[in-house]
């Protein structure tokens, strides 16, 4: 089996002062990797900042014999994203890895969800993913070479009770992701999505002790080290990932049923009518890009 190696890679990784950041950053240290330490340093909900997050990962690094630099800028500012940035290429010259994973959580249902709270979780989760993969982008692509982790969410991908706002924003990472897989691919830019399951103070009061205490971050880790090796050649994956536990998750077209034969419109009964076959997943199909969606009109246009 071909070793995973990180020597001469450049990596940074945002809110990795904590919880599942903090043990990514150790194990690519480990393997090699020099690593830009992002973190704020606020509370749960993004209110406050600490430069000791940071600080802290970086000595660990270091005490392991690692190479590392400490951030302290908020993702969701583009100076942030553009300074996070400037670190690696001031520190290191170059990245070649983003990991996508600061975060916070203002859960509300959605009858008492506010503006504010919504802005500030799809500024940090969203926006602040485009701010540092923008700049980010530019360097993989001068250097013909980038591995990108957006995390996502199962709260996203499947729906979960009082994460309106959180949900958004993580969904929106898979679709951003579905662009980026198609304009990296031939500066061998590839990007790929995480949706961890880990003990972090973010689950704390959301999952019974006995699950808190084996829910390690270790046990997600090694598919976030793989989707950042040059290895993974894969773009637009997203991958479940807690306790030894992978798999993939995709958006997946049934067979759908036509209802036209390209002239005659079709009326709001024969959809109801239709309405089984429309929203059967039997046998269904996964489009790489929306082009592809465009054949399955095939009958109708001859
Ligand atoms: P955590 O709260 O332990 O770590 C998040 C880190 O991001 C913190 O250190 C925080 O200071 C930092 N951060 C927050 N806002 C920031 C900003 N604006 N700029 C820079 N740094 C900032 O949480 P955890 O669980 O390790 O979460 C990591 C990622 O994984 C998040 O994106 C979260 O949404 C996602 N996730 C976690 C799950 C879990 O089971 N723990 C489940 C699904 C997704």
């Amino acid at each position: 089996m071909a070793k995973i190696d990180f020597t001469g890679r450049i990596a940074i990784e945002t809110g990795a002062g904590a919880g599942l950041g903090r043990c990514y950053a150790l194990e690519l240290a480990k393997r090699g990797a020099k690593i830009v330490v992002n973190d704020l340093g606020g509370s749960r909900d993004g209110t406050g900042s600490d430069d000791a997050a940071a600080n802290k990962v970086v000595a660990e690094i270091k005490a392991l014999g690692g190479d590392a630099v400490p951030n302290y800028d908020n993702v969701a500012t583009r100076a942030g994203g553009e300074n996070i940035v400037k670190t690696a290429v001031d520190a290191f010259g170059k990245v070649d890895i983003l990991i996508n994973n600061a975060g916070i959580l203002r859960d509300k249902t959605f009858t008492k969800m506010d503006e504010e709270n919504w802005d500030a979780v799809m500024n940090v989760h969203l926006k602040g993913a485009f701010f540092v993969t923008r700049p980010a982008f530019d360097v993989m692509k001068a250097n013909g070479f980038g591995r990108i982790v957006m995390t996502t969410s199962g709260a996203g991908l499947f729906g979960n009770f009082g994460q309106s706002n959180y949900a958004a924003a993580k969904m929106g990472l898979v679709g951003l992701t579905n662009v980026l897989k198609i304009e990296g691919e031939k500066y061998n830019v590839r990007t790929n999505v995480l949706a961890p399951i880990a003990a972090s103070r973010l689950t704390q009061d959301v999952m019974p002790p006995e699950f808190f205490e084996k829910m390690k971050p270790d046990f997600v880790a090694p598919a976030v080290l793989y989707m950042c090796s040059e290895q993974c050649m894969d773009s637009g994956m997203v991958i479940n990932a807690a306790l030894g536990y992978f798999s993939r998750s995709a958006v997946l077209t049934g067979p759908g049923a036509i209802l036209s034969d390209g002239k005659k419109i079709p009326t709001p009964e024969e959809v109801m009518e239709s309405w089984g076959r429309i929203t059967s997943l039997d046998s269904p199909k996964f489009f790489k890009m929306l082009p592809e969606m465009f054949g399955e009109l095939g009958p109708v246009l001859k």
